[in-house]
């Protein structure tokens, strides 16, 4: 059972979602709405962060302020930093991500310069703009999105899976650097999640472990539930056995090579 009040006491009062517009990022905005928190919601297409926020300020009687915006620009912080100025955010979730699936070599160079924009640089500029303001207040959370691709070199997702690695041991350093000082820091580890970008990308066949998704939901409140915990979750029973098999009992080079056979059967047609 979720204590609301204490929640939003360490969190709130606004919590700002970037990548907010559909998926986990959707549901992260309604968990923490429930939990009684404003709303700053980022994305791209405005009209679908206008029908969001419209459907939870009714239903949970919170506030909320949309920016529409592409994360993958140079102003993309700033831009955020002016629209946000008056509003004390005390939590950051960084959900938005972009993934140029396929052979490395046939993607467009700026494919994988995008990853690393929207996955760690702009993460990165947003970490430094509100963590600042958390530490003035001694109070805040910030939770960063990553993938079990990210725990070893991941063939036809390289860029994206090293994008990850990155959020992974950032949040981890500085969930270490931070702990003490009221500013909780974690990163959210999942496997394949049940959403439209996600069935957008017309996975063939899961390699051969039948269907292992979870659903948004379950991704978002184990992530919620365990923001002060630790620096990182993996939401999902069987996800967290997979990976301990992949990161401790595998030599490295047979987890890269099992992680490309799976990714293989998946992408490569
Ligand atoms: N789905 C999975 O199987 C899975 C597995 C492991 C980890 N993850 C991680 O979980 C997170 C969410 O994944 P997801 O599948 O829900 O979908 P996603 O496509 O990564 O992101 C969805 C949200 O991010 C927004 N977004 C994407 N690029 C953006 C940009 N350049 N500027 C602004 N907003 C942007 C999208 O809205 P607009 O299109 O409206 O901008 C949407 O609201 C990601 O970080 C992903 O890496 C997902």
């Amino acid at each position: 059972m979720v204590d609301k009040a204490s929640f939003a006491a360490r969190y709130g009062s606004w919590a700002l979602v970037a990548g907010a517009s559909e998926g986990i990022g959707a549901t992260y905005a309604e968990e923490i709405a429930a939990r009684g928190l404003n709303l700053v919601l980022v994305a791209r297409r405005a009209e679908l962060l206008q029908s969001l926020a419209s459907e939870l300020s009714a239903k949970y009687n919170i506030e909320t302020r949309n920016v529409a915006l592409d994360l993958d620009t140079t102003d993309a912080v700033e831009r955020i930093s002016q629209n946000t100025s008056e509003l004390e955010i005390g939590l950051l979730v960084y959900n938005a991500a972009f993934s140029a699936i396929g052979p490395f070599l046939e993607r467009p160079l700026e494919d994988h310069i995008k990853e690393i924009n929207t996955n760690a640089f702009t993460p990165l500029r947003l970490i430094y703009l509100f963590a600042r303001q958390m530490f003035t207040r001694g109070r805040g959370g910030i939770v960063l999105m990553s993938s079990l691709s990210a725990f070893q070199g991941s063939a036809y997702i390289s860029t994206y899976a090293a994008t990850k690695a990155f959020n992974i041991v950032l949040a981890e350093g500085l969930w270490e650097e931070w702990r003490e000082r009221g500013v909780d820091v974690l990163v959210c580890v999942s496997g394949a999640v049940k959403t439209p970008n996600y069935v957008a990308s017309q996975p063939e066949q899961t390699g051969g472990l039948g269907d292992m998704t979870i659903n948004p939901d379950q991704v978002v409140k184990e992530a919620l539930n365990a923001l002060g915990k630790g620096p990182y979750v993996i939401p999902g029973r069987v996800n967290r056995i997979s990976s301990f098999v992949m990161r401790h009992l595998l030599p490295r080079k047979l987890a890269v090579k099992f992680m490309g056979e799976i990714l293989r059967k998946m992408y490569v047609k």
